[in-house]
């Protein structure tokens, strides 16, 4: 009989917690696939006390038996990928038959972080090199040299590859007035490409082939819908498709094996970089403050030193956000920036879900809405409806300029309890219990899975 493949996405501006879900998800499938992205995203996934960060190899490593692929639609780090192999064996696990990464992956070269660090500064992005290794895959070659090397490439004609990697370095040290000797970086990244062979998939049919033997595939996506290349809040967005349709090309399987797309959502939201966010507590204010000195200044270190309780009293959401952020340690996972906080957006929420087709999602850190009993607020605030112009408008400009124009009405729903020991749906209190439900009906979806802690048992599971 033929498998199927299901499509996992996160639905707002990232962060939601993917990899949890994922985690607490994959038993039920063979294989968890990523189609996008590279190690500018950050899934976080524990299990027996161990702790891991993965930024290229796929969730879903504590499931010793299902196989993990990294799609054609991803770019790779090599440097950074191996670092992570080795983080992954420290913690007891060996992917050697587990991992099959496409040859087809784009790899980042040097030059390409190095005009990430100069020309994403503005658009807040994580500085891995993304933007460029994806612009440089659709310039393809300059003319006389590859611009784009795929992995394939660095095991296939190590020389070649190490001497394209040089004169993309010093084309751009041309451009932009730079020196530096890239020989002895260029000589390490294929010297480490050789490490990667054995997890080589030179297959395309590789998925094909499993699915068709039987097999179940979970495709998870990295940085989330709000962030796509061409339907997120450009500019301030990632350089790749990471909407569900995206996993059929970025994935290596064609779309006549999909099931089902699974949405995951934040109970309180956030967004790390600059860029529109109609829900954020503070709003502009919150913005220019987390980006200050490009996120690097108000940091976890210097927030726990703040006065939460005068903080989560205030009567301005500023602080709140501030407060908030402290509480849900909404710290970046890749960078280490704050996260910029914003209350649960129905109405982005809405219009993701119905544009990617989710059938069911999953809601992350519940127990974080106990919070509101702490604020002078009358009830737990979400956005309800986005007026324009003095207009109702079910979905979010494309303008950055009238994005920003957006306002928004705020209800109050009932403040509820903390939910962190609940294991199960029916023992909720009943405030919790009303807002899942008002949600399902807003988005016309089921709620399938709630987060209420950030251990692996505290999650609870609709039937
Ligand atoms: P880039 O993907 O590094 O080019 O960054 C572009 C934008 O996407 C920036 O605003 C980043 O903060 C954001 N971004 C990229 N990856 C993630 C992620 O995994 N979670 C949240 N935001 C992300």
């Amino acid at each position: 009989m033929t498998g199927y493949s299901d499509v996992l996405i996160g639905l707002q501006i990232g962060d939601e917690g993917k990899g949890r879900i994922i985690d607490s998800i994959a038993q039920g499938y063979d294989v968890i696939g990523r189609y996008n992205g590279g190690p500018n995203a950050g899934h976080t996934v524990e299990a027996n006390g161990k702790k891991l960060v993965l930024h290229g190899i796929p969730s879903g490593v504590f499931h010793q038996n299902s196989i993990l692929y990294v799609g054609s639609g991803c770019v790779i780090n090599i440097e950074k990928l191996i670092a992570e192999l080795e983080d992954v064996r420290n913690a007891g696990i060996d992917l050697t038959g587990r991992l099959y990464i496409s040859d087809r992956t784009t790899v980042i070269q040097p030059h390409h972080i190095a005009l990430d660090e100069i020309v994403g500064k503005n658009l807040g992005t994580t500085a891995n090199g993304i933007g460029p290794a994806y612009a440089d895959r659709a310039l393809r070659s300059n003319g006389t040299v590859l611009k784009n090397l795929h992995l394939g490439d660095l095991i296939a004609m190590p020389e070649e590859a190490r001497r394209t990697i040089e004169q993309n370095y010093e084309e751009f040290c041309k451009n932009y007035n730079f020196e530096g000797d890239i020989r002895p970086a260029a000589e390490r990244i294929i010297n480490l490409a050789q490490q990667l062979q054995k997890y080589v998939c030179t297959d395309r049919l590789f998925l094909t082939k499993l699915v068709s033997a039987g097999k179940n595939i979970l495709f998870e996506g990295a940085q989330s819908a709000a962030l796509d290349v061409n339907h997120g809040t450009v500019p301030y967005v990632t350089s790749s498709h990471t909407g569900a349709g995206a996993a059929y090309t970025g994935g290596d399987l064609a779309p006549t094996y999909h099931r089902k797309t699974v949405g995951v959502a934040k109970a309180i939201m956030s967004r790390v970089g600059h860029g529109p966010f109609v829900s954020e507590f503070g709003g502009k204010r919150s913005e220019d403050y987390c980006m200050e000195e490009n996120g690097k200044k108000h940091t976890r270190e210097l927030e726990k030193h703040y006065d939460l309780n005068a903080l989560i009293k205030s009567s301005d959401l500023f602080d709140i956000g501030i407060a908030l952020r402290i509480l849900g340690n909404e710290y970046g996972a890749t960078t280490g920036r704050p996260r910029r906080i914003g209350m649960l957006d129905f109405v982005q929420l809405k219009e993701m879900c119905q544009y990617n087709g989710v059938n069911e999602m999953h809601l992350t850190k519940l127990d974080m809405l106990a919070d509101f009993t702490r604020t002078a607020l009358p009830g737990i605030p979400i956005v309800s409806q986005y007026i324009l112009d003095g207009a109702s408008i079910d979905f979010t400009p494309a303008a950055q300029a009238n994005h920003r124009r957006v306002q928004s009405s705020i209800d109050y729903l009932p403040l509820m309890l903390s939910t962190r020991d609940v294991r199960s749906f029916e023992d909720l209190p009943p405030e919790a219990k009303e807002f899942i439900k008002c949600l399902e009906k807003f988005l016309d979806i089921p709620v399938r899975g709630i987060g209420v802690g950030p251990e692996r048992e505290q999650f609870i599971l609709k039937s």
